[in-house]
């Protein structure tokens, strides 16, 4: 059996199975935006957030057409005709289709509808989720706009559409219904909550519906694919078949299934080695003047649901209860600005910078200044050089669909030395079993793992380490894809399967 899958296996997997078939992702969020520099150039980067770097390399494998907003203010100037552009510039490996939206429709779908009502109903982190009937009229109205798209793309084409997250729980029924050749699959990159906390969605026949459009649906844990399919046989008319993990209605069946998503190992390990990565360590060290003392880092979008201000205060306590640790001890957090418009994002963002300020006033002395906050989003190199000099990560997230800072900062020690600090109440808890898993609503186990994570004997995090990284190589973003296809291809060409569990033949064609 093959043990770890890569770009090239990958593609290979996808010319022999899906052969004759052309690959669509839809996702809300593009995969790189084009902006205007204040000198007028136009500058193409990444997006923050995990989902569309995870899918990125994926994509380069398969090749196709993938479909997202256009939201940045150069996106349109460098589309063609067609709303197309090749990325990446200067080496196009697949087509970005961009869809463009009014201030209106964004805030009633993606601000509203999907990050005031979906998000925090899905992640249960007490944060109440607000319901608006004008946003999901917005919701219904975008998710028609992707699906128009999708169908003038596909036209009579076998295709296979591959929907990313909870954008999109209208999309796979819209498309099933007006072409029936079209293979659908998507993956939920948040949690399902139990099907208690799901009653409080008003529109929940029509989204359960929606999503029962898919061939395939899948999750990262088989927990939330239990609560999902509890949720359908409770909310909707349906036949749902748990032994399985199947459902039936209006004549289609819905398999639903856990895929952990994970990162690019490889690519990490090729750019933490670069020249790149040490001149930003360089830039790190004078950002963040160390002089001997340890480092923490914590990185994440600014969001009420990743533990910031929980994490600031296990530090305020840490600094109380181990003395010696005061000037010795720095810690940087990054947190990068995301859906700022929404007043719970202003007020968690408001709560870290009075809880900082806080700490440095109580600690802080002449000479030291026990937190940095950096508010802005940094490279990939940037933030790979900042994993390479801490002591420990930590990721304090109160519920997580996955969280791939936790596998990034893995990925990215070559030096195989670091420790981790991981919620338990993430995904990549399942699988990292070698973190110091933590309890963030604890500020006391918190703060005592920051002890741990400081005065682990240099072995033991060493060997720690060591499995993290074998985790994190063997289960990476190409097996991610590769399970999910190999799902897919099980349900819909049986014929394709012989050998497809042997993927060392397909290393050997290589
Ligand atoms: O975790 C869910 C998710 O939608 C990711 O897929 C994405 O990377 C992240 O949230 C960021 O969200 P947004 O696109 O709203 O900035």
């Amino acid at each position: 059996m093959l043990k770890v899958w890569t770009n090239a296996v990958l593609h290979k997997f996808i010319q022999s199975r899906l052969e004759g078939y052309r690959l669509i992702v839809v996702s809300n969020r593009e995969p790189y935006h084009h902006r205007y520099t204040p000198d007028g150039r136009v500058e193409c980067s990444r997006p923050a957030g995990g989902m569309a770097s995870a899918l990125e390399p994926v994509m380069r494998a398969c090749g196709g057409l993938w479909i997202a907003h256009g939201s940045a203010d150069a996106d349109r100037a460098v589309v063609d005709s067609h709303d197309h552009v090749e990325i990446p510039e200067g080496n196009p490996q697949f087509t970005l289709r961009r869809v463009w939206l009014t201030k209106e429709q964004v805030q009633g779908y993606y601000l509203g509808l999907s990050n005031q009502g979906l998000w925090p109903l899905c992640h249960v982190a007490f944060t109440r989720p607000y319901f608006e009937r004008r946003d999901w009229d917005q919701y219904r109205e975008v998710n028609q706009i992707f699906a128009n798209a999708v169908l003038e793309e596909a036209a009579d084409q076998p295709t296979f559409v591959f929907i990313q997250d909870y954008h999109f729980g209208l999309l796979p029924r819209m498309l099933s219904e007006a072409n029936a050749n079209l293979i659908v699959a998507q993956f939920w990159h948040i949690p399902w909550p139990n099907r208690e906390v799901f009653r409080s969605f008003p529109w929940k026949e029509e989204l359960l519906d929606g999503l029962l459009g898919n061939d395939l649906l899948g999750f990262h844990l088989r927990h939330h694919c239990q609560n999902f399919l509890d949720t359908v046989d409770r909310g909707i008319e349906a036949l749902v078949d748990p032994s399985v993990s199947e459902v039936f209605r209006k004549g289609k069946r819905t398999l639903v299934r856990p895929f952990p998503i994970s990162i690019d190992f490889d690519a990490y390990t090729a750019i933490s080695q670069s020249a790149e990565v040490e001149n930003h360590m360089n830039c790190w060290r004078r950002r963040i003047p160390l002089n001997g003392k340890r480092l923490g880092i914590g990185i994440d979008r600014l969001d009420y649901t990743k533990g910031i201000p929980d994490r600031i205060r296990a530090l305020d306590v840490f600094f109380e209860e181990c003395p010696e640790y005061r000037e010795r001890l720095m810690f940087a957090q990054i947190g990068v600005p995301s859906r700022s418009s929404l007043p719970a994002y202003r007020e968690v963002e408001r709560e870290v910078d009075q809880l900082v300020e806080s700490v440095n006033c109580r600690w802080g002395t002449d000479h030291w200044r026990p937190i940095t906050l950096f508010k802005r989003q940094f490279s990939r190199a940037e933030m790979i050089a900042l994993h390479r000099l801490a002591d420990f990560c930590v990721v304090t997230s109160l519920h997580d669909g996955m969280n791939l800072v936790a596998k990034e900062f893995v990925a990215s020690r070559i030096d195989g030395d670091g420790a981790l600090v991981l919620s338990r109440f993430t995904g990549a808890a399942r699988e990292l079993r070698d973190a110091i898993l933590i309890n963030p609503f604890s500020i006391e186990e918190t703060a005592s793992a920051y002890k741990q994570a400081l005065e682990m004997p240099s072995e033991e995090r060493i060997r720690r380490m060591h499995r993290l990284r074998e985790e994190v190589e063997t289960n990476n973003i190409y097996a991610w894809a590769g399970r999910f296809l190999t799902a897919l291809t099980r349900l819909e060409f049986p014929d394709r399967m012989e050998n497809v569990e042997n993927l060392e033949n397909l290393e050997a064609e290589e």
